[in-house]
């Protein structure tokens, strides 16, 4: 006979007469599994919180005998490959919202951007000459004087969108600050002027790519660039200071075709000049702009 309690309860209920034929041991089993049965109704009922944490695993031999240390250093390690991260934005997803909606950070950087840092890092996987260089570095050579490595599409883009959540901020916009606004205002006559151009640059371009606020190494200015697809202005030597991207998968979801109205909330409300500002005092120790603008602390 099976004492489970399923059997139990279906040898009580089919007949209550038999149980007095149970001997006194059977009772203390039935009895066992009827509170057996109890507790398991109560734990349906009212699970308990389990929690498991981890324990201190002791050593597999005496504490009083002394191990041999193993030469670590004569030991060949084995290979150690270092890749590019998927570097996540600052903010939350919806920190920027309403003008750029979580499920465009979402898609846009947990689909777009991850898809390009997988790429890239199974192209190098497949290519140790490509290997060990900073993101830069890998950027410049991969570029190949303007006959681009198969890997300089995917590494540029990894690049090209770290900096782009990097030029926007929660409760962005507004207008520049300190020695940046006077640098402008210096290379566009105005503000209104640097706004108006960056916006017309944006709707000039056709097709996929992205509009820069880059430092000019040698004209010693500001300017502003267009590229195409992945090409970022580090390739001709420029200073990236800020950057849009005009991928439909960047403006789509919140503004459909609308990239005026893109472009300018990107102007108004998300462009991080707190990053254009300190992009611009490290590029100062580049290019020399005449008499510091920027406060040095
Ligand atoms: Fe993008």
């Amino acid at each position: 006979m099976s004492w489970s309690c399923s059997n139990y309860l279906c040898l009580s209920s089919s007949s209550s007469s038999s149980s007095s034929l149970i001997s006194s041991h059977e009772l203390t089993r039935v009895n066992s599994c009827n509170l057996s049965c109890e507790y398991k109704e109560q734990r349906r009922k009212d699970p308990i919180n389990i929690v498991a944490y981890n324990g201190l695993k002791p050593p597999s031999y005496k504490l009083d005998k002394p191990q041999k240390r193993k030469n670590h250093a004569l030991k060949k390690p084995n290979n150690i490959s270092a890749y590019y991260s998927l570097k996540p934005p600052s903010y939350k997803f919806d920190a920027l919202e309403p003008y750029m909606s979580k499920r465009t950070l979402e898609v846009h950087w947990g689909e777009h951007h991850r898809a390009y840092v997988d790429t890239l890092n199974k192209y190098l996987s497949k290519n140790d000459v490509l290997y060990g260089y900073t993101m830069d570095e890998l950027l410049k050579v991969t570029y190949n004087n303007g006959n681009p490595l198969p890997e300089f599409n995917v590494a540029a883009q990894v690049w090209n969108h770290d900096f782009f959540w990097e030029s926007m901020q929660p409760g962005g916009g507004n207008l520049p600050i300190l020695g940046l606004m006077e640098q402008i205002e210096k290379d566009f006559g105005s503000f209104a002027n640097f706004r108006q151009d960056f916006i017309e640059s944006a709707m000039s371009l056709f097709g996929s790519g992205w509009v820069w606020l880059v430092l000019k190494r040698n004209e010693k200015r500001l300017a502003i660039a267009t590229t195409t697809n992945a090409v970022t202005p580090l390739v001709w030597d420029d200073i990236p200071l800020l950057s849009l991207d005009m991928w439909e998968h960047a403006y789509y979801r919140d503004y459909k075709n609308d990239r005026v109205k893109y472009a300018n909330v990107f102007m108004d409300h998300l462009v991080s000049w707190n990053a254009v500002l300190g992009r611009m005092a490290r590029a100062q120790a580049f290019v020399n702009l005449g008499e510091p603008k920027i406060p040095v602390a």
